[in-house]
């Protein structure tokens, strides 16, 4: 019961970065929010808006730009349509539909310009109460599963202070895509997958990589990250970067963990890591598992004897 309360004040608001023009995915992205693509038939928002509920958050603070709309309707309710499918019997579909809006609190913060990740964190600060310690952040692109692991970074806080994230462990060749650690074990750890963070690069060469340790889209910050923030120069690409915001609290002693989160990890940010999250999520499924992999198993077959 202790940790529970522990975990529960850990932090009240999950900040959700989704103001960025999702080049990656165009052309589907000229008018819909990459947000709003689904993985099956749940856009990634909602997982990862499922996710910060389950792990306590009251409230969903979107940091969105003008004409992104449609990712804050998702989670309003639309009576119309709930009317349609309840008068269809159609309960299955109302209860998919009704899930979003009855998850959290959500609200949404504009970005005008694309600056960066650090500069979209940096624009929620205002709409914080004076006393949220720390804010969770949550990057959408990052479907992490099994979902639970913001809860051991809030234990990890409560325990040792400052700020914990979730890292993943990447090969040699990927670093350059990610914020990377640089770690030391911590003595009489009860958890191995808990190390202190000595620095932290934002897309190293494989060279200057400290490790292979990458920041996987889920954070866990103090509140004293807005005042690093206010301080950083743009970095790696040009843009104002969160990673060089945690890079100058950890030079000032603050403290920095990370949780090595060894489940699955997807990058809902590109075709190729989205249709892997739909494979999986089509697998694990009740209504399409069975039909999946057996279509799965022929189409590959015939790519074997194809080769043949
Ligand atoms: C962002 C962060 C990076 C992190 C990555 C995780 O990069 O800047 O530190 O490792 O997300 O997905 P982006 O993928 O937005 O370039």
């Amino acid at each position: 019961m202790k940790k529970e309360a522990g975990v529960h004040k850990a932090f009240r608001t999950a900040v959700v970065p989704a103001a960025g023009m999702g080049t990656r995915f165009l052309p589907a992205t000229k008018t819909v929010p990459k947000e709003l693509l689904p993985v099956l038939d749940t856009p990634g928002i909602e997982l990862v808006a499922t996710e910060a509920a389950s792990s306590g958050a009251q409230r969903l603070l979107i940091v969105t730009s003008p004409g992104k709309d449609g990712v804050v309707a998702h989670f309003m309710d639309d009576f119309d349509l709930e009317k349609h499918l309840e008068a269809r019997g159609k309960l299955r579909l109302l209860e998919k539909v009704r899930r979003a809006p009855n998850l959290l609190e959500v609200e949404s913060v504009i970005q005008d310009t694309p600056l960066g990740l650090g500069h979209a964190v940096g624009c929620v600060e205002a709409a914080l109460a004076p006393d949220e310690e720390a804010v969770a952040v949550l990057l959408p692109d990052d479907l992490v599963q099994p979902s639970g692991i913001l809860e051991t970074m809030a234990r990890v806080r409560a325990k040792r202070g400052g700020s914990v994230l979730c890292a993943i462990d990447v090969p040699k060749s990927h670093v350059s895509s990610y914020g990377i650690f640089e770690v030391e074990e911590v003595p009489n750890v009860a958890n191995p997958n808990v190390l202190r963070v000595r620095g932290m690069v934002e897309k190293p060469t494989l060279a200057d990589a400290p490790s292979t340790l990458a920041a996987a889209g889920r954070y866990l910050l103090d509140r004293k990250i807005f005042d690093a923030l206010r301080r950083i120069q743009p970095g790696a690409g040009g843009e104002l970067q969160l990673t060089d915001a945690i890079a100058l609290l950890i030079n000032e002693n603050h403290p920095v963990h990370i949780v090595v989160h060894r489940g699955t990890r997807h990058d809902l940010g590109n075709p190729e890591g989205y249709l892997r999250a739909a494979v999986d999520a089509g697998l694990n499924s009740d209504e399409y598992g069975d039909g999946l992999r057996k279509w799965l198993y022929e189409r590959l077959a015939r790519d074997t004897s194809d080769q043949t």
